[in-house]
């Protein structure tokens, strides 16, 4: 082969080059060499075989039947309200064996992290099959936004008008439609206290029943526990326990010390934003202002558990328990925290209706979105929320009372029995930071201006600037957020339950 291509080399070249340039010959007959062994070597050895044509492809499978599950959201991921739903859960199995429940538990208590979850899932098409919400405005927001179904149905069936109080049916009810089903009742004004700790600074026999206190006797008892802690029990209590990881348990202190301190009207205009906002001198600025400086002077003379941005509501709850905090003003939720944990009552906890006269009422449901996957089984799931039964397991272990005035339970803590017995005869208005009042977007700037108001002050700006400039932020977010057009058509008595 080498002599051939030389050969042919040599021809080629021959015309232009003396033979004696060998190198050059050899170098061609060797690239001409190389070409005719590659293109022997490709025809002449045997190559894999192509790979086989793909099978043609089968028409599309049809869409599975749905499966037997019901998909839900929910926040109650804390001591007692974890049970609380997982008695509920039991009692669905029972009833409706072989469904699949997809639990999706949001922790961050009072909706604070799952509600926005929800809009996008709603907004985006992909609803779930039911999922937690607050009666009155906060249910209200869905309805006006068309993604939920009346339950009327489940309601009539189960006889819910004539054992649910008008109250709570008004909340639930929205342009002649019922769009949920309520599990109980809460109450969000109520002092928790360490008892030990009362008792050892003689709390009680100096200031009177907590039940009785105003805004200033609280500030008063604030300052005492400073003061004599460390002298009496020979360390630092700090007076109230508060927890701004989430924000709104601050913003829960504050609706409760007006409620207390501004009475039902003021409250409900405030929250509203049924009243002159725009004019300084109006009677509900003064008692905002009132309020707000008092929870300025807690941040001020450090009243407040230092560590209250690391905490959860449950966890200030617990500073309580242990005797590190003398209070925490809160819903009752923290009774079913505090049975959860085997807090011992009379010892490491006690509970006083804070105002007693005043009952700020929130109510938890589940509703039947449109478009749910698994329709059906939302339905049922609708039944068991609003069944006897269901309403008594759930409420024994969450602190909270039924729906439902027909279910009586026996509980097993001494506070619930004065909740029940308050819920018919004290005056009852909504709680605004759980969905009951006011608009979620103006719920929600509350948060964030009272949290920096009260961590401006801990960090040295002085009380009255940092209120003043929380008036400012409060009047520009009742613009902002449209909370004056929310409940346009509603007077301040539909608020209100006067007792
Ligand atoms: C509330 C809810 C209660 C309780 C609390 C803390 O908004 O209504 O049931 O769970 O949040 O998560």
């Amino acid at each position: 082969m080498i002599v051939i291509s030389t050969t042919i080399a040599k021809y080629v070249l021959g015309g232009y080059f003396m033979v004696s340039k060998v190198v050059a010959y050899i170098a061609i007959a060797v690239i001409i060499t190389a070409i005719v062994v590659g293109v022997a070597v490709y025809y002449l050895v045997p190559r894999p075989a192509p790979p086989a044509a793909p099978p043609p492809a089968k028409p599309p499978a049809k869409p599975a039947p749905p499966a037997k599950e019901l998909i839900i959201y929910h926040w109650w991921t804390a001591g007692g309200e974890r049970e609380a739903i997982d008695a509920v859960f039991k009692i669905f199995k029972e009833k409706i064996p072989g469904v699949k429940i997809s639990e999706n538990p949001i922790a961050g208590g009072a909706g604070a992290v799952m509600k926005p979850v929800i809009w996008q899932l709603l907004a985006a098409g992909t609803p779930p099959d039911t999922f937690q919400v607050h009666a009155g405005g906060e249910l209200k927001e869905y309805v006006d936004a068309g993604y939920l179904e009346p339950v009327d149905d489940v309601w009539s069936e189960l006889g819910l008008e004539k054992v649910i109080p008008g109250t709570l049916q008004a909340m639930c009810k929205f342009g002649g439609h019922y769009y949920a089903v309520p599990i109980n009742v809460h109450r969000s004004n109520v002092l928790w206290y360490n008892p030990t700790v009362f008792k050892k600074l003689g709390i009680i026999e100096k200031f009177g029943d907590p039940r009785t206190w105003d805004l200033e006797t609280l500030l008063k008892v604030c300052k005492y526990i400073k003061e004599n802690a460390p002298k009496v029990l020979g360390k630092t209590v700090y007076p109230i326990a508060v927890a701004t990881r989430h924000k709104w348990p601050l913003t829960h202190l504050f609706e409760v010390l007006l409620a207390l301190h501004g009475g039902p009207e003021i409250y409900v205009k405030f929250w509203t934003g049924k009243f002159k906002y725009k004019d300084p001198k109006d009677p509900v600025w003064k008692a905002v202002r009132d309020v707000l400086r008092a929870i300025g002077i807690m941040a001020k003379e450090g009243y407040f558990n230092p560590d209250h941005p690391e905490l959860t509501w449950d966890q200030a709850a617990a500073k309580v328990m242990k005797g590190e905090c003398a209070m925490y003003i809160h819903g009752d939720w923290v009774a079913g925290y505090y049975m959860a944990v085997k807090a011992k009552y009379g010892e490491e906890w006690s509970a006083a209706p804070f105002p007693k006269k005043i009952f700020v009422c929130l109510s938890d449901c589940f509703n039947l979105p449109k478009k749910a996957p698994h329709r059906d089984i939302a339905i049922e799931w609708l039944r068991v929320v609003g069944s006897k039964e269901a309403q008594e397991k759930f409420n024994v272990i969450k602190g909270s009372i039924p729906a439902r005035v027909d279910v009586k339970p026996k509980y097993p803590d001494p506070y619930r029995p004065e909740t029940a017995e308050d819920w018919v005869k004290s005056t009852l208005v909504p709680s605004a930071v759980h969905g009951g009042l006011s608009k979620e977007a103006f719920v929600t700037a509350m948060h964030d201006i009272l949290t920096y108001m009260i961590s401006s002050i801990e960090m040295g700006t002085d009380v009255d600037k940092a209120v003043d400039y929380a008036v400012t932020q409060i009047a520009v977010a009742i613009e902002r957020t449209g909370l004056v057009d929310f409940w346009k058509g509603y007077t301040i008595d539909y608020f209100i339950t006067k007792r």
